[in-house]
């Protein structure tokens, strides 16, 4: 028995040497150490052996079984460590390749608009209100100082809201002045506000024209402003915005709300000035609306215009990225075609 045990280690010994991959550890220990092999079959036979026999045998036999788990172990060890290099060497990462491109969202060129004149302003002290779309004509128009029967509302084509009869009368914003109008009214002087958002006009869409476009509406009011501070303030939004060298031009306008009003020219982007077709060969192109605020739009909202002053300005903001940008059709910014929108 002796004998028998030391070839059945030596040729499991030679078996497992042989064995070069992980899976096939699993066979040799069942062939050589499971239920049903030779060397459990003779482990149990040791009882029916005489005494002194059986010591020695079982002894020997429990060595060789020790002895093939211990080498089975340093062998299965052996081959994880050379899967693991293996893996290393041909999974190995260049770093050089250039990676898969991750696709990353943008703002609309609108947005980007927005928020760069609203960093402008806020530069200067201006902080952030709104109001609501669908307003009431009192804020859009009367305490504007348009009454019903002022030529002005015809300037601007109306979105009405259909209202019951005695209801007060609902429209979508035509501009968002209508925001300083419930600012003043709602905020003690000193007041530093612009107000973002979007506007409805009830117009046909071509290349210059859409239903609804956005605006921003500056309001400052308080003790002893006046013109010097609006020019100074524009003046600086508009060399901020175009740069330090762009020609700045006021000349005389007129809305309801303000007076004296004025509106604001910057020396064309194409021709400089030359004149061309952009500017209509004036070589000035019109960026925004201002003025003193009307003493009758401070009663309305409830400031005694003998104590505070103020300006307000409103500038429309598609405009803006068109000239920058030379885009001749303002209907591109609401087409939602990425190839357009992917540019900015
Ligand atoms: N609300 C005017 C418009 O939509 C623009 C404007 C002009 C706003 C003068 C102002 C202003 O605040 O002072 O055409």
């Amino acid at each position: 028995m002796l004998k028998q045990l030391e070839e059945l280690k030596l040729k499991a010994l030679q078996e497992l040497t042989d064995i070069n991959h992980i899976k096939q550890l699993e066979p040799w220990r069942i062939q050589y150490m499971g239920k049903k092999s030779t060397l459990t079959t003779m482990l149990r036979r040791l009882a029916s052996l005489p005494l002194e026999e059986r010591k020695t045998a079982g002894a020997r036999a429990n060595q060789v079984k020790a002895d093939l788990e211990d080498s089975r172990r340093q062998k299965e060890q052996a081959l994880r460590k050379a899967q693991l290099a293996s893996h290393a060497k041909e999974e190995i990462i260049d770093i050089t390749l250039p990676g898969w491109p991750v696709p990353t969202g943008r703002l609309h060129p609108i947005t980007q608009t927005f928020n760069e004149i609203c960093d402008i302003f806020a530069d200067m002290g201006f902080q952030i209100v709104e109001g609501p779309d669908v307003e009431w004509d009192y804020y859009n128009f009367e305490a504007l100082n348009i009454p019903e029967e002022h030529p002005a509302r015809d300037t601007m084509s109306t979105c009405w809201v259909e209202t019951n009869r005695g209801e007060k009368p609902r429209l979508l914003r035509t501009h968002t002045t209508s925001v300083s109008a419930r600012t003043i009214e709602r905020i003690a002087p000193p007041i530093r506000v612009m107000a973002p958002g979007k506007v409805y006009r009830y117009e046909a869409s071509d290349a210059t024209h859409i239903p609804m476009f956005h605006q921003i509406d500056g309001q400052v009011v308080d003790k002893g402003i006046t013109m010097a501070d609006l020019k100074g303030t524009l003046y600086e939004f508009a060399r901020r915005f175009f740069g330090e060298e762009r020609r700045v031009r006021f000349r005389c306008d007129y809305f309801p709300f303000v007076e004296p009003g004025v509106e604001m020219a910057i020396g064309c982007l194409v021709c400089n000035g030359q004149g061309c077709r952009l500017c209509g060969h004036s070589g000035w192109i019109e960026i925004l609306g201002a003025g003193m605020t009307h003493p009758r739009v401070f009663q309305l909202g409830g400031i005694d215009p003998e104590v505070y002053s103020g300006f307000a300005f409103g500038i429309g903001i598609e405009r803006l990225p068109m000239l920058r940008y030379g885009i001749d059709d303002i209907r591109l910014f609401y087409g939602n075609d990425l190839r357009f929108l992917r540019q900015f």
